[in-house]
């Protein structure tokens, strides 16, 4: 198939775009690099040792979108872009909601128009709200504590009702859990501009003195040693998990499909940081601080539907995500290059 591959030089949409080429797919990107470089399409050319299209410009912009339907082949969907950060998110929803909604309506239109009929979206486990059962399971209600996750909420039912409305098309949300690591080369990682409001990204800027200490959030969880605990999920499983949906979706009969993404264990804030000690050889300095507001104890996917409908799982461990993520931010110190 010919994807389009939507926020294509970002974080997970660049591993994605390797897993697809080595999956014999063609693979076209588009992206704005509102929150990418684009040094990282020579690193993906590099890689995958064949070119990629880049189209370089804002997925709201409805006329742009057509033009970009109109002008290549594209036979499915894979649609990463759009903002992410929660705390942003809270300080700027209009920001938040318009660029994550617009974005998917423009391609939802250009789908229909030029008879494209297989999306497949990034959905968060985010939309599992304040208070969710664990281990998380596809079927638990949704809801949100932010504007980011309002819009994937919001997105996911948009996507429902298209679905419902034309059983021609096949459409797949995948819920990821919490994808770290990076490409086991070392080239391609994550590369968050300015502090990191993920942990792991933090942890690597720690290890690699780019950051004094981390402050953990709470201590105090009702969780086994204080701290909070989620579902880390390597960004390689997790681009695996994409093509495994695209395969099985465009197989299939079904308009609709949700899927969780991660691993099925939770791992602590304290684990990770003994974990990237291990990998790195450094010691982690960090400090106790007050719980994060929003921040839940604990937050962990049952994975068996992905595991049995789309027979993927995740492989890598704990130790293989620090491994991983330690190669690319000593390699990349300051992450990727201006030029
Ligand atoms: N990283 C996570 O922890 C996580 C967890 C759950 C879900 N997600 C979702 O997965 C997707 C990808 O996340 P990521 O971590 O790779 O983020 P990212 O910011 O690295 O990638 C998103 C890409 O989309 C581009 N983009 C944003 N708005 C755009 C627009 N209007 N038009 C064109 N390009 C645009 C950005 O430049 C960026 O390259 C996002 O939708 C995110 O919400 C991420």
């Amino acid at each position: 198939m010919r994807v389009l591959v939507s926020g294509g030089a970002g974080y997970i949409g660049s591993h994605t775009v390797i897993r697809l080429v080595e999956a014999g797919h063609d693979v076209v990107v588009v992206d704005d690099f509102s929150n990418a470089k684009p040094t990282v399409v020579g690193r993906l050319e590099a890689l995958t040792g064949t070119s990629v299209p880049v189209h370089s410009f804002d997925l709201t912009d409805v006329d742009k979108t057509e033009h970009l339907f109109a002008n290549e082949t594209i036979d499915a969907v894979i649609h990463f872009a759009g903002f992410k950060a929660v705390g942003e998110s809270v300080a700027k929803p209009l920001d938040y909601y318009q660029n994550n909604l617009d974005s998917t309506f423009s391609l939802l239109r250009a789908m229909r128009r030029h008879d494209v009929r297989t999306l497949v979206f990034s959905s968060s486990a985010t939309v599992y709200g304040a208070e969710p059962r664990l281990p998380m399971t596809e079927d638990l209600p949704t809801s949100a504590t932010n504007p980011y996750g309002w819009t994937k909420v919001m997105i996911e039912q948009v996507l429902t009702d298209v679905a419902a409305s034309d059983d021609r098309l096949r459409i797949a949300a995948l819920r990821y859990f919490n994808p770290v690591g990076a490409h086991v080369s070392g080239d391609i990682g994550e590369d968050p501009s300015g502090i990191p409001n993920n942990l792991m990204p933090f942890v690597a800027q720690v290890a690699v003195g780019r950051r004094e200490k981390l402050s953990v959030f709470g201590d105090d969880y009702d969780t086994p040693d204080g701290t909070g605990v989620r579902d880390y999920i390597h960004v390689d499983d997790l681009a695996a998990g994409h093509v495994a949906a695209l395969d099985r979706i465009s197989a299939g009969t079904t308009p609709m499909s949700i899927w969780n993404l991660g691993t099925g264990q939770g791992v602590s804030v304290l684990e990770v940081i003994k974990a990237f000690e291990r990998a790195s050889g450094r010691p982690i300095p960090y400090e106790i601080a007050p719980r994060r507001a929003g921040d839940i104890a604990a937050s962990y996917a049952d994975p068996s539907r992905a595991n049995s409908e789309l027979g993927w799982y995740a492989t890598k461990t704990i130790d293989d995500m620090c491994a991983d993520t330690w190669r690319w931010q000593s390699k990349n110190p300051n992450g990727y290059p201006d030029a």
